[in-house]
């Protein structure tokens, strides 16, 4: 029997420049998607694929995220008393059991497998574990989480979430050397860090992981990797070279970018028509602006 996935770390240390000045005083996992912040999307797609327990790897500026997990008392009561039961519920669908999440902190920004390494005295030594980057929002159902954690029931090893870029993006992401192509599923014969040049495919790593008890053991050797940081990619790499089974998952959905400016706005257009509540009014909108700048050209 495999050992069901039960834990997610969540790495939430970084400072957010991109999106500066907003993130000057807000931590970007607390911008809003409409009406929810991003962590608030990461938290339910890892509760629909059976994530039990969550580990935050934070750093200095994140106590708002932290405040944000904290059952609200008093607008609870107040919502109460003004009889918003379906705001009461809405609330209460955010709330975390006691006990459910850890904080840990990176104190220094050494990169994506090092902050992964810092949750390491959180995960027992034979457990898998997933990872979810919050920056990666995506549109799927089931959601992507949970297809991987499906898939990975048949493959076990290490899984990460896959799709096709344009050769010229390649640089920006992890990059899937296929050793085996399954359709859906590939077996990854090695894996590159933003390659500058000669990516050994157009499959592009996903902020999503299933990895192995392994891949944490092999952060502990901390080496630096691709722009000088600790590579959660090479970690990964060594267990392939160790000769253990990584695949990745190509997952059926939409994945957008929101560590970007005009990835976020994408999924706030997306998202939004994708709301009963918005969709009607939302649509004609756009709509209309996109027809007037037509015209206007
Ligand atoms: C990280 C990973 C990279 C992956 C990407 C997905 O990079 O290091 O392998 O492809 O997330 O979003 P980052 O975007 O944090 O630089």
């Amino acid at each position: 029997m495999r050992r069901k996935v039960t834990r997610a770390i969540f790495p939430v240390a970084g400072l957010g420049t991109r999106f500066l000045p907003a993130t000057k005083s807000i931590p970007k996992e607390i911008m809003t998607l409409i009406d929810r912040p991003l962590i608030q999307y990461a938290i339910d797609e890892a509760r629909a694929a059976g994530i039990t327990e969550f580990v935050f790897v934070t750093s200095r500026g994140k106590s708002a995220l932290e405040d944000y997990f904290d059952h609200s008392s008093e607008l609870e009561s107040l919502l109460r008393r003004r009889g918003k039961n379906d705001l009461l519920e809405m609330l209460r669908a955010t709330d975390m059991e006691s006990g459910a999440i850890a904080y840990v902190r990176q104190h220094q920004a050494l990169g994506l497998g090092h902050a992964v390494w810092c949750a390491r005295r959180l995960i027992a030594d034979d457990e898998p574990v997933a990872v979810i980057l919050t920056d990666d929002v995506i549109m799927g159902e089931p959601p992507c989480l949970q297809q991987m954690i499906e898939a990975h029931h048949d493959t076990g090893g290490t899984m990460v979430a896959t799709m096709e870029v344009p050769t010229a993006q390649t640089q920006n992401y992890g990059v899937l050397d296929v050793a085996e192509d399954m359709g859906a599923v590939v077996r990854v014969g090695g894996m590159v860090e933003k390659p500058k040049s000669d990516p050994p495919s157009n499959l592009a790593v996903i902020g999503r992981y299933i990895l192995a008890p392994t891949v944490l053991r092999n952060l502990n050797a901390l080496r630096e990797g691709a722009g000088g940081e600790i590579q959660l990619t090479d970690a990964i790499a060594d267990d392939i070279a160790a000769g253990r089974d990584v695949f990745g998952l190509r997952f059926r959905g939409q994945r957008f970018d929101c560590g970007s400016k005009a990835g976020f706005l994408q999924a706030t257009v997306a998202f939004g028509l994708a709301r009963d509540d918005l969709s009607g009014e939302f649509s004609e909108f756009l709509h209309d602006i996109v027809a007037a700048r037509r015209a206007a050209e």
